[in-house]
């Protein structure tokens, strides 16, 4: 249960996890990515069922950006507080191809992702797509992001 699943194509993983695949897809367009030329688009599922979903943000000032993963979750934490989640996907196009590139959440959202996990004090998946183009589905952001610095470390003496 605790394991990373892998496989080669998305219709090798459960129709949940496809299911929300397909919707980071259908926001990808929403994307607003004039710089990097590179969309991405993330969805939520949340414990009541609805799925939320993100974009990246970019901007001329290009560090002040915003990935989709906290674009979404930012967005769910404050049009539903207290509301978890049970699973995040992700999916990205660049401007070159017609099919899905690679993306794997970055560290910064991994952060933001662990503490999201910690806040509902339970695991919610994580389905994205590797740079061999496979689907990886994650048990945990904890499993994403080991040896994380968290406020728990601030508590301690
Ligand atoms: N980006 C995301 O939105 N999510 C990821 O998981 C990786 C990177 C965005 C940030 C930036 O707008 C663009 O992709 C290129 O890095």
């Amino acid at each position: 249960m605790n394991d990373f699943i892998i496989v080669n194509t998305l219709d090798e993983l459960d129709e949940e996890s496809k299911q929300l695949v397909r919707k980071a897809q259908e926001t990808l367009q929403h994307a607003y990515a004039p710089y990097s030329k590179f969309s991405v688009g993330a969805a939520l599922l949340l414990d009541n069922d609805e799925v939320i979903t993100g974009t990246n943000q970019e901007n001329a000032a290009y560090p002040v950006g915003m990935c989709a993963e906290r674009v979404a979750l930012f967005a769910m934490a404050s049009r539903y507080p207290g509301m978890g989640l049970k699973k995040l996907a992700v999916a990205a196009r660049n401007e070159y191809t017609l099919s899905l590139s690679p993306a794997t959440c970055c560290g910064s959202c991994r952060q933001v992702m662990l503490e999201f996990e910690q806040r509902q004090n339970k695991a919610f998946e994580v389905v994205m797509q590797n740079l061999d183009h496979k689907w990886v589905k994650a048990p945990s952001a904890e499993s994403l992001l080991p040896f994380s610095f968290t406020k728990l470390g601030m508590e301690r003496g």
